[in-house]
C-alpha cells in the first residue's frame, strides 16, 4: 500500500481522513464518553461526568447543553493548538474528526441537573455578579455579558457559549486564559476585549453568578 512509504505522521494523518468518510455512521459517541475511543482519546466521562455534568470544583467544565458546533470548533482548536490546554489538547488530537461531530451531537442533547457545589458562594458575591452580568460596567466600557450570552446565560447560537449553570472554577479560568494570552481563538477576540477589564474580584463575582443560574432552565442551550 501507498500509505506504507509515507512518514509516521503522514500515515497518521492520511488514517484519519480515510476515516472520517467512513466511520461518520459507525462511531458510537455515547462509548467514547464512558470508556474513551482506540485511538488513546481518556474517556470524558472520568473528568466531564457520566452526563457531561462537569466537576465544577475541578474546572472541569458542564458539557451538556452546549451547542454542538460550539464543541467541535473548540475540540478542532484544542487540537491545532489555537486553544492551548495541557490536559485536554492531546485528548483533542486523539479524536477523528467524525469523533468530533459525534461527541459534540451526543453532548449537546444531554441535559442533566447542575452538578452539586459545595461550599456555596457568598450572596452577596453572586449579587455583584450578577450586576456585572446584567448591566455591564459602563466606566470601563465593558458591555453586560447576557447581551452576548443570552438571557440567563442560555447561550445564543455556535459562537455564544451557555454561561448558565457553567463551573465557576472554569469560567474564571477562561478568562484568566484569556487575560494571559493562553486562549486565543475567540471570533474578532470579544472575550480577551472582556477579560481585561476585570479584575480577579469581579471575575470571581460573574463566574459565581452563572453557576448559580439553572443550566436546564427554559429556553434551552441552543
Ligand atoms: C483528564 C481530564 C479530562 C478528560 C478525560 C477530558 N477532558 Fe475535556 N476538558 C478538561 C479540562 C480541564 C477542560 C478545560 C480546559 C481549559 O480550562 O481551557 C476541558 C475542556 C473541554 C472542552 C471545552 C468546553 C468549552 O466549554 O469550551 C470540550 C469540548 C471538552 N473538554 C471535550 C472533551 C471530550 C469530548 C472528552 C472525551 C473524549 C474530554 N473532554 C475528556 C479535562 C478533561
Ligand atoms: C461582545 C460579546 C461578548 C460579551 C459582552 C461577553 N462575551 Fe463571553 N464570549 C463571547 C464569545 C464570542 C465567546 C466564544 C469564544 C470562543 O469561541 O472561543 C465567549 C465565551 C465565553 C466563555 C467561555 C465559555 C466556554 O464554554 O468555554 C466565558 C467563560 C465567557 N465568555 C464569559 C463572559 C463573561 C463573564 C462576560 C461578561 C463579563 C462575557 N463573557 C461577555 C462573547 C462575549
Amino acid at each position: 500500500m501507498a500509505i506504507r512509504t509515507l512518514g509516521k505522521a503522514a500515515a497518521l494523518t492520511g488514517a484519519l481522513l480515510l476515516g472520517a468518510g467512513t466511520r461518520a455512521q459507525t462511531v458510537d459517541a455515547k462509548a467514547i464518553v464512558m470508556g474513551g475511543a482506540a485511538n488513546g482519546a481518556n474517556a470524558c466521562s472520568a473528568c466531564h461526568g457520566d452526563q457531561g455534568e462537569g466537576r465544577p470544583e475541578a474546572g472541569f467544565p458542564r458539557l451538556a447543553g452546549l451547542n454542538p458546533d460550539y464543541i467541535v470548533q473548540q475540540l478542532n482548536d484544542l487540537a491545532s493548538g489555537a486553544r492551548a490546554n495541557e490536559t485536554m489538547t492531546p485528548i483533542a488530537k486523539a479524536l477523528s474528526p467524525a469523533e468530533r461531530t459525534a461527541l459534540g451531537a451526543y453532548l449537546a442533547g444531554l441535559q442533566p441537573p447542575a452538578a452539586p457545589v459545595e461550599p456555596k458562594p457568598e450572596e452577596k458575591v453572586v449579587a455583584e455578579g450578577k450586576k456585572i452580568a446584567l448591566q455591564g460596567l459602563w466606566d470601563k466600557d465593558l458591555p453586560q455579558c447576557v447581551s452576548c450570552h443570552g438571557a440567563g446565560g442560555v447561550g445564543v447560537g455556535v459562537n455564544f457559549p451557555k454561561l448558565a449553570g457553567q463551573s465557576a472554577q472554569y469560567i474564571a479560568n477562561q478568562l484568566d486564559a484569556w487575560k494571559t494570552g493562553k486562549r486565543t481563538n475567540d471570533p474578532l477576540h470579544l472575550m480577551t476585549g472582556v477579560a481585561s477589564k476585570l479584575d480577579d474580584s469581579q471575575i470571581a463575582a460573574v463566574a459565581a453568578y452563572f453557576e448559580s443560574l439553572s443550566p436546564v432552565a427554559a429556553g434551552g442551550a441552543q
